[in-house]
């Protein structure tokens, strides 16, 4: 039985204050017995306040947004591993289609900065995704076999099974037009299936796949409850502390 990863990737919204502010509301609706995990994803600058208010918290844990794969040295405005590590930071959301599309990182990339996260003990959450013309020309699974054949290339089985991955269809973010349930399974079933070519069928039935794209507190109850999602990565939604906790809830229900 796989647990349920539920994350907030609160993207570049929240200052400190706010971040404050949320987490004491949202730790007063979820408990650390909820049988489920959940990671706040909240910009750089929030890292450290929310790595105190989360101090206490075994269900609710710290991820971060994106990391440079190198270790250290002239690289003007790149986070280490390293540095978030210091700041108790234990996910790392890598290949978000935003820092794809917008920011020019390829497989390739995203390849290096799976394997840096990592070597530091970081998990990483590997986005992957089609953009709706994709979808449109029938291209979803060759899509996704290349996105996850090129960005896990050269994982081991133990990293492949500490690695969470997050299909999140491209024309389902910020648009609020999510993927019906039966699409997002089909897509996780195949991310499974291409798991298990890549490593084998035990690794494969392991690792957690969230969905992400419009998840909100009245889908994602159903979306949850298919075989194959494994949590959720949700964007806007989650800037709310009561909209964020009753996802996390449609997450424990579906148990
Ligand atoms: P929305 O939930 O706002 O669609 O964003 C999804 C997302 O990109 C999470 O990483």
């Amino acid at each position: 039985m796989r647990k349920k990863i539920i994350a907030a990737n609160w993207k570049m919204n929240m200052t400190v204050g706010e971040t404050d502010a949320f987490l004491e509301n949202f730790l007063l609706e979820v408990n650390d017995d909820l049988g489920v995990d959940v990671v706040i994803v909240p910009p750089f600058t929030s890292l450290a306040k929310a790595g105190e208010r989360l101090a206490n918290s075994s269900a609710v844990k710290l991820g971060a947004q994106n990391m440079a794969f190198q270790k250290n040295g002239a690289f003007t405005g790149e986070i280490s591993a390293a540095m978030l590590r210091d700041l108790y930071v234990r996910y790392v959301v890598l290949g978000h289609s935003e820092r794809r599309t917008l920011f020019g990182e390829t497989d390739e990339i995203v390849n290096k900065k799976v394997k840096a996260a990592h070597e530091a003990s970081l998990k990483p959450i590997l986005c992957v995704g089609e953009t709706l013309a994709e979808r449109d020309a029938n291209r979803v699974e060759e899509v996704l076999e290349t996105q996850l054949r090129g960005s896990l290339a050269g994982l081991s089985s133990k990293e492949l099974l500490e690695t969470v991955i997050a299909y999140e269809p491209v024309w389902a973010i910020g648009t609020g037009r999510v993927a019906t349930p039966e699409q997002a399974q089909a897509a996780h079933a195949f991310i499974r299936k291409t798991l298990a070519a890549i490593a084998d069928q035990a690794v494969a039935d392991k690792v957690r796949i969230q969905y992400g794209g419009s998840v909100k507190p009245d889908n994602a109850k159903t979306l949850l409850g298919q075989p194959d999602i494994d949590g959720a990565l949700v964007g806007g939604a989650s800037l709310d502390p009561r909209a964020f906790a009753e996802i996390v809830k449609a997450g424990v229900v579906t148990e």
